[in-house]
């Protein structure tokens, strides 16, 4: 079980706010849409497709491709992926409200043949099958404690051979108490490795070939810039969402842009191999 009643973090609640995201774009409840309407705001992760395109690399990916992403959120990540690379993908939610969300917005790009969404919590284990080519999980972990039990579900779900690409949050040096309630309250991150403990607990898992590259200061640019763009435009997204989600959404941006901006939260991609 995840510790935190999740639901309750500014970026996961007012889902409905996608119905205006797509109405101003000229698309109406239930009608169509395509893949390339959604990424400006499916993606709730850094750096947008540009982050899932260096995943398809990283993980070597091509048509035949089998991937699981691991807390699919709104399902962007797994459509892009499924759309520029021909892969299949089946995309982990633990939240059914964004579980049911994403399974209709990928139903509305007619990508349901290729992306298979599932309801439920990596902690149980995978979903059952041949094992998968490979995994993306994009600002997931971060929620997970249970790293023991939680990579022993990744190892399971890959083949041999299989890769993992993740993207998190890692431990440059302690927090202020602060900081790390702020983290544990505001962002629901309850456990911060330092890199050594991270690899540690991959290779513990049976992991190889883990490599961890620091993306401390482009996260930082990227949250920093998206709380000024989003300040910005509070006014357009009031009329949008309405305040009190606007609210909601401005504490959470605003306290992820403070906690990179000090010396403590590190941001990471991590890849290991299953031997
Ligand atoms: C920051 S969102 C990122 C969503 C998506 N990866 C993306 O980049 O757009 C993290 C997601 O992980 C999900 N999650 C957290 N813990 C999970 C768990 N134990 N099993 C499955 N999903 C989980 C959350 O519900 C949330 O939707």
């Amino acid at each position: 079980m995840t510790e935190m009643k999740l639901e309750s973090m500014g970026l996961y609640r007012n889902i409905g706010r996608v119905d205006a995201d797509l109405a101003a774009l000229g698309v109406g409840p239930d009608e169509p849409v395509r893949v390339d309407q959604l990424t400006s705001f499916d993606q709730f992760h850094y750096e947008g497709t540009a982050a899932v395109d260096d995943s398809a690399v990283a993980l070597g990916l091509g048509p035949a491709s089998r991937v699981l992403d691991i807390g699919s959120g709104l399902g962007g990540p797994a459509r892009y992926l499924a759309d520029r690379v021909g892969c299949s993908v089946t995309a982990l939610e633990l939240q059914p409200e964004l579980h049911e969300a994403g399974q209709r917005l990928t139903q509305r790009a007619g990508m349901a043949g290729q992306v298979a969404h599932l309801q439920g919590d990596i902690l149980d284990g995978p979903p059952q099958g041949p094992g998968f080519d490979g995994i993306v999980s994009m600002l997931c972990f971060l929620h997970i404690s249970d790293r023991a039990g939680l990579f022993a579900s990744c190892e399971s779900a890959l083949a041999p051979g299989g890769r993992i690409f993740i993207d998190d949050y890692f431990e440059i040096a302690p927090l202020a108490p602060a900081a790390a309630a702020a983290l544990a309250d505001v962002v629901h991150c309850p456990y911060l490795p330092d890199e050594a403990t991270y690899a540690g607990h991959l290779s513990d898992a049976g992991f190889v070939d883990i490599e961890l590259i620091d993306k401390s200061a482009d996260w930082s640019a990227f949250v920093s810039a998206r709380y000024d763009a989003f300040s910005g435009g509070r006014d357009d997204l009031v009329r949008r969402y309405g305040e009190p989600t606007v609210d909601e959404l401005d504490t959470f941006y605003r306290t992820v842009a403070e906690l990179f901006a000090g010396a403590g939260l590190g941001g990471a991609r991590i890849t290991a191999r299953k031997p």
